[in-house]
């Protein structure tokens, strides 16, 4: 085994984390770096990771190194490499007697976790580390956690990479093609329902996918409500958010960023804006990342939108413009 990566999981007696904790630890993610894991929970529920933990240790996992669990955030960034902040209500629960619907419900219940988080990131987390926001509305966290954190050497993100999955799994189905098939398929903006998945500038089996799908009314009315609503339509159908889909994409996104992005290529999630693409500076927007072979991950420059895709993304903007204005009470 070549080196260790410590990584903090927060939320990790909930459902995500259920699936995500033990692909970690798998020889897959890390390659084979030995994983040392730091499971986060509130002191409600912190017990319950002694039988998750337990659980790891009958699955023996080589590349498992040290396991601990805390409710306390402030001890469990000492160090961290990544952090994968998972932890905060998700929709479709009952919380304080009212069922949370709505994302704006979220924003007022979650926002408040990434202030501690975020500030307890920048003290005692790696100056590289790498922060992957999944709890929602996980850009407006992740806009919260970074400002807390103030600390640019740092990478903070927050995941679309479910986004890009269920895209590439519905253009599959259309073209009749692999999902390995299709590659560089880039959600723009907010996690929400106001994304922009960009079927236009997916690239199928070599070509771009506007020239492969030929059909704009498909994707106008189809490809991108379905997208856009599919968290909404896991929740209805499951009665629970979407978590093993969830876990997966997160996976996806570390494997993403540990090795360089193959040329031409690229991946989803977001993060700050430098004011590419004109999107304002310091919104955490989902665009299209690469990873160079030093391990800096870039923001994608040469895509070129069409009139359509700017005007999606532009709605995608707004919204990121309000929840900003809605937080604004907790930034520093
Ligand atoms: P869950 O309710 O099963 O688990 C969440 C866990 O977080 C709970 O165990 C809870 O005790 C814990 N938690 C709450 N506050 C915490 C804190 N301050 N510190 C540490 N832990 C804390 O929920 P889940 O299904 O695992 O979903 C988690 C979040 O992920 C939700 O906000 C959900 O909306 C979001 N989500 C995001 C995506 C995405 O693509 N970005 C996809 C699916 C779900
Ligand atoms: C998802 O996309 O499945 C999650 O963000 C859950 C949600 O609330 O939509």
């Amino acid at each position: 085994m070549s080196a260790s990566v410590k990584v903090v999981v927060t939320g990790a007696a909930g459902q995500i984390a259920y699936s995500l904790i033990p692909r970690l630890v798998n020889g897959r993610t890390f390659g084979d770096k030995k994983v040392d894991l730091v499971l986060v929970e509130i002191p409600q529920v912190v017990d319950k990771l002694k039988g998750l933990i337990m659980e790891l240790e009958d699955s023996y996992f080589p590349n498992m190194g040290n396991i601990t669990y805390t409710d306390n955030f402030d001890e469990a960034a000492s160090d961290g490499d990544w952090f994968l902040l998972v932890g905060s209500i998700p929709r479709g629960i009952v919380f304080n007697g009212k069922k949370i619907e709505e994302r704006s419900d979220l924003l007022s219940i979650n926002g408040g976790i990434f202030v501690d988080q975020g500030q307890a990131i920048g003290k005692h987390g790696k100056d590289d580390a790498k922060i992957l926001v999944v709890g929602n509305p996980a850009n407006t966290n992740a806009f919260i956690g970074k400002n807390a954190a103030n600390k640019d050497s740092q990478l903070w993100m927050a995941m679309t990479m479910l986004d890009s999955n269920r895209a590439k799994s519905i253009i599959s189905k259309k073209t009749n093609k692999n999902i390995s098939d299709i590659k560089n398929m880039i959600i723009w903006g907010n996690h929400s329902p106001t994304m922009y998945p960009d079927a236009e500038n997916t690239i199928i089996s070599g070509e771009l996918g506007n020239s492969v799908i030929n059909d704009m009314n498909w994707i106008e009315s189809n490809f991108i409500p379905t997208v856009q609503q599919r968290g909404k339509a896991v929740i209805d159908a499951r009665g629970a958010s979407s978590a093993t889909s969830a876990a997966k994409a997160a996976i996806d996104t570390i494997i993403a960023c540990e090795s360089p992005t193959e040329s031409g290529e690229c991946f989803s999630a977001a993060v700050a804006s430098d004011g590419s693409y004109n999107v304002p500076e310091g919104l955490i927007c989902g665009f299209p990342l690469i990873t160079q072979k030093d391990g800096t991950v870039d923001i994608k420059r040469d895509i070129v939108l069409s009139d359509f895709g700017k005007t999606k993304i532009k709605i995608s903007i707004d919204e990121l413009l309000a929840e900003k204005e809605a937080v604004k009470h907790l930034m520093k």
